[in-house]
């Protein structure tokens, strides 16, 4: 992340309010769905609150809860999603909303049901679809759903939004993405009925239209609806753009909804690693969203201010969504908006903490998130036995991302001086073999720069120009501290 980034311009839209379905977003920057699993047996917990009231003080426009079932077939065993369709979720519900609406953003939370995507025998009951088609991570089909049982599943959408409803919720986002229930219902391949929910794009489309008018119904007039899809590739089997431009009309003629949220992948590849340096759908939706009627929020692998400004001032997408950024750094939005580009502490897209809900969502570069009754994420130096620190001279030896965090945070320590040292002609570790992985878009998350003047070195997680000499090949040696022939690492670390 450079400063020139925050420098270039074009981030006023995204400081412009925006009215969806009659509620204004202070700005056009989204927490798209994510949940860190802070569900005991269904219901959030009070650690959960905390987590959703730290991204409120971020500065975004709306923040949009995920994992949250409407269907008990939908839930897996170990219960950590929250469970919208039982009323002892309503208190954890409320302080959620609460929590996210205390920094002046709209609150969101997105409903779902996860039909065959189950990962294994996850559920205690026997998992759904409209047909016996096994998915991409389930290796046992589905029992498929009768024709009236439909019915009864647009019904559990539209109490499950009624008690988000009753407990503070601005925004009802139906998922219909990733592949899960409503995507499969969608889908050429994974939809083979031969009722009125399955054949031509319309019958394809009804069983999402049902939804959205029970989640209608169930809002009320004061709540926003919005309804999430993903392209999920270029391959056969895959929901693509251009077919989601011929089911949406039938969705949206039979059931209007307030916003489109259209991001990025099936159920196996939707959170993007960091071989995908750039926003996928970027550049490829200004005709979908000039058919739409409606507002598009686009989502999937927006790190970066330049692709949001771009986002925004191309007519690509009215609002633009992230959710790791988001984790990595919980004022990602206000530094955006405030034009602090530098100061953000970026998601490197490592797929590690974040998706382990280990025992909860943690993330690898934000030891504020820590599982429950910890103020920050249980870590200490390692000291080989009998070591006594002898003063405030600290050495760190490899400049991986392990030392680079090590050796910021023991610079932060009064008076403390802190040395780095590399063997490689460049710091970066592991990240820099990772980024050479074969991809054709390269792997850049994170930017480095080592050295001064004629010798200085610019990484982006592995890709690396040099200027105008090569670095030495000798070890290097650089302090923590910024300065002349130093490392300086721009992936700050608060
Ligand atoms: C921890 C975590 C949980 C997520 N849970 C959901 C979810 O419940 N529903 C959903 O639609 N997307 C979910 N996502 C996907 C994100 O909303 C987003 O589409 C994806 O991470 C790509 O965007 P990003 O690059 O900004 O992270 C989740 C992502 C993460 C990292
Ligand atoms: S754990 Fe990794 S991928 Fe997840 S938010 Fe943190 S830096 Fe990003």
């Amino acid at each position: 992340m450079t400063r020139d980034e925050s420098d270039r311009g074009g981030l006023r839209p995204a400081a412009s309010p925006l009215t969806v379905g009659g509620r204004t977003l202070s700005n056009r920057l989204v927490v798209s769905a994510h949940g860190l699993a802070t569900v005991t047996h269904g219901v959030p917990d009070a650690q959960d609150a905390v987590y959703w009231r730290r991204l409120g003080s971020g500065g975004a426009g709306l923040i949009v809860a995920g994992g949250t079932q409407v269907s008990p077939e939908s839930m897996p065993r170990n219960r950590i999603l929250t469970e919208a369709y039982d009323e002892r979720a309503a208190p954890g519900l409320a302080a959620r909303a609460a929590a996210m609406r205390s920094g002046g953003a709209l609150a969101g939370i997105q409903l779902g049901h996860l039909g065959r995507e189950t990962l294994g025998a996850g559920t205690f009951l026997p998992f759904v679809a409209p047909g016996p088609v096994t998915g991409p991570r389930e290796p046992a089909p589905a029992r498929p759903l009768a024709t009236d049982e439909i019915a009864r599943i647009a019904e559990d959408f539209r109490l499950s939004t009624r008690r988000c409803a009753e407990t503070g919720f601005d925004v009802v986002e139906i998922h219909a993405a990733h592949g899960y229930l409503l995507a499969q219902f969608l889908s050429r391949a994974a939809n083979t009925r031969t009722d009125r929910y399955g054949g031509g794009p319309a019958n394809r489309a009804r069983a999402l239209a049902e939804v959205v008018r029970a989640v209608r119904e169930g809002a009320g007039d004061d709540v926003v609806v919005g309804v999430r899809v993903s392209v999920e590739g270029d391959g056969p089997a895959h929901l693509r753009l251009e077919e989601l431009a011929e089911l949406l009309p039938h969705v949206q003629d039979s059931a209007p909804f307030d916003y489109l949220n259209l991001t990025w992948g099936d159920r196996g590849r939707y959170v993007p690693d960091m071989a995908t340096d750039r926003p996928p759908l970027l550049g490829r939706t200004r005709e979908l969203r000039a058919g739409l009627g409606v507002p598009l929020l686009l989502c999937a692998a927006f790190r970066r201010p330049a692709d949001i400004a771009e986002a925004l001032t191309s007519g690509a997408a009215d609002l633009v969504g992230s959710a790791r950024a988001h984790i990595a750094d919980p004022d990602f939005a206000a530094k955006v908006l405030g034009g602090r580009a530098a100061e953000i502490r970026p998601c490197v897209a490592c797929l590690q903490d974040c998706r382990s809900y280990e025992p909860t969502g943690l993330c690898a570069v934000n030891p504020e998130l820590a599982p429950a009754g910890e103020p920050r994420k249980p870590a200490r130096p390692w000291r080989p036995a009998g070591h006594r620190p002898a003063g405030p001279r600290i050495v760190v030896v490899g400049a991986g991302p392990a030392g680079l965090e090590c050796a910021v945070t023991a610079a932060a320590r009064p008076g403390a001086e802190v040395t780095l040292l590399e063997r490689a002609p460049r710091i970066g570790g592991q990240l820099v073999a990772a980024a050479r992985a074969p991809h054709p878009a390269g792997g850049r998350t994170c930017s480095t720069t080592t050295g001064t003047g004629s010798t200085r070195s610019t990484s982006t997680c592995g890709s690396v120009s040099r200027s105008p000499t090569p670095t030495s090949t000798a070890p290097t040696r650089s302090s923590a501290r910024p300065g002349p022939g130093r490392s300086r690492r721009r992936c700050r670390a608060r």
